[in-house]
């Protein structure tokens, strides 16, 4: 009993900040921010993303305060949107002074309704339509270009104001991490190479526009500085090449940082000496070539929103001693089916109970892939019960789908014991609202 009270233990360090086991009357439970995840279940539905405010604040502290403590010169934090993204979400970064990221008119369109200062607002995209274009020149403060094309259609719509804009670097610095979710190696789909970088920067001084950046992003969840020292040092030198001196620029080495989804994993390095060790590594590169030190801005999306957030489902069925059915799966985490993610999980009642096995946690949708635990140490659960998943925040909800009629789950954002719907769950109708009935029926 001892031992998997320690268990439960472990996998509790994974769960928001806040993350306690409260007694209730029939029995100890899960709460987050204050709230009971049983009940924020039975008000709502399943499955239910709960974020907690405190998780997020206290990621959001700790890269500004890092920032701050290591970097002698100005800084900032943006937030890739793309992690997860809803008005409420834009809101909370935009107050904290976090920029926002967004890629394409979607994500525009969503920090504009949330109000985010323009001038805290960011354009990215590999492969931005003119609507996209057309979108951050009138929403966004930075754009972030991908591709020389890009460029020129940029400078082909003149009367709009011009913005400011940086170049995505493709330095060629591959990291440990699963292929799908390097961008800076060789043959990347992403951004540009020296030379194309060269002849953008050439085209920008030509064409009068604001070049004021260089931008890369190595890939996701990097647990190790030593690849984004090496893509700065190579950056410091392109900014050298093409006059990028004077300081008065930014260099954004993009986000990246990663996180561990499950008790096994190795943790990854803390927020702030991740950013201590990217600091360094641009203080000592511009000592050494006697430039002037840029503006830095980190662009975290994971480590700033992974944690914060706990997926709650409730087991439809125990089958075969093997297959604990629960009502969510790859519609709304299709992390284990893209990338192998494992993760791990714990019953929301009782959850100290000691495990009976290890069972293969699967969704209702058609497709043998809808596995989101392979082999997870549990409790015997019945009908009813709820399972809690942690590390729910990022890449869950952005990624989730409709897939076999599945209507996108409801959100919920908690903090000193209150909870706030902050995106409802889809409807039947919603799944048809697009849709036209042929002519003529
Ligand atoms: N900046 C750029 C330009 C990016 O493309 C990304 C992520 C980030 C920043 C933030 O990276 P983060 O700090 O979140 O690792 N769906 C995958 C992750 C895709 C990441 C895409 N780009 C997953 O679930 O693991």
């Amino acid at each position: 009993m001892q031992k998997h009270a320690e268990a439960a233990v472990d996998r509790l360090a994974l769960f928001p900040d806040t993350v306690q086991i409260v007694a209730a009357p029939d029995g100890e439970r899960l709460s987050v921010g204050g709230c009971d995840l049983a009940g924020l279940a039975d008000r709502h539905g399943t499955p239910l993303y709960v974020y907690d405010g405190c998780t997020v604040d206290a990621a959001v502290t700790a890269y500004q305060q890092a920032l701050a403590d290591a970097y002698p010169a100005a800084s900032g934090v943006t937030y890739a949107g793309k992690a997860f993204l809803c008005t409420a979400i834009a809101q909370v970064m935009a107050r904290r002074g976090v920029w926002l990221d967004c890629t394409g008119e979607g994500e525009l369109h969503c920090a504009d309704v949330a109000a985010a200062p323009r001038e805290q607002v960011l354009a990215h995209g590999v492969n931005k339509s003119a609507a996209d274009l057309r979108m951050a020149l009138a929403h966004a403060a930075v754009i972030v270009v991908d591709n020389l094309d890009e460029l020129r259609r940029l400078a082909s719509f003149a009367g709009q104001p011009m913005p400011r804009l940086w170049l995505r670097f493709r330095p060629d610095v591959a990291v440990a991490t699963h292929a799908h979710i390097q961008t800076g190696q060789a043959d990347s789909k992403f951004g540009m190479g020296w030379e194309d970088i060269a002849a953008a920067a050439g085209f920008c001084r030509a064409n009068g526009l604001r070049l004021e950046g260089l931008h890369f992003h190595l890939g996701s969840l990097i647990r190790d500085v030593a690849p984004i020292a090496e893509a700065i040092e190579r950056t410091l030198d392109l900014a050298q090449a093409i006059g990028l001196t004077d300081g008065a620029w930014t260099l954004c080495p993009g986000g990246g940082l990663g996180v561990a989804y499950h008790e096994e994993d190795s943790p990854a390095p803390p927020i702030d000496a991740y950013v201590r060790g990217v600091a360094q590594s641009i203080v000592e590169g511009c000592a050494r070539r006697g430039l002037a030190l840029p503006r830095l801005q980190l662009e975290p999306g994971r480590s700033l929103i992974a944690r914060a957030g706990v997926a709650i489902y409730t087991v439809g069925a125990l089958k075969e001693d093997r297959w604990l059915l629960v009502d969510g799966g790859m519609a709304d985490n299709p992390r284990p089916a893209l990338y192998g993610a494992r993760y791990t999980a714990l019953p929301v009642w009782e959850p100290r109970r000691p495990p009976d096995g290890a069972f293969w946690v699967a969704g209702p949708y058609c497709e043998s892939g809808d596995i989101l635990i392979r082999g997870v140490a549990l409790p015997r659960m019945t009908p009813g019960e709820r399972l809690a998943v942690p590390v729910s925040g990022a890449y869950h909800l952005s990624l989730a789908s409709n897939y076999n009629g599945a209507r996108r789950p409801a959100v919920v954002w908690v903090a000193d014991g209150r909870a706030a719907l902050i995106q409802a769950r889809e409807t039947p109708a919603d799944l048809t609202r697009r849709d036209a009935p042929m002519a003529g029926d």
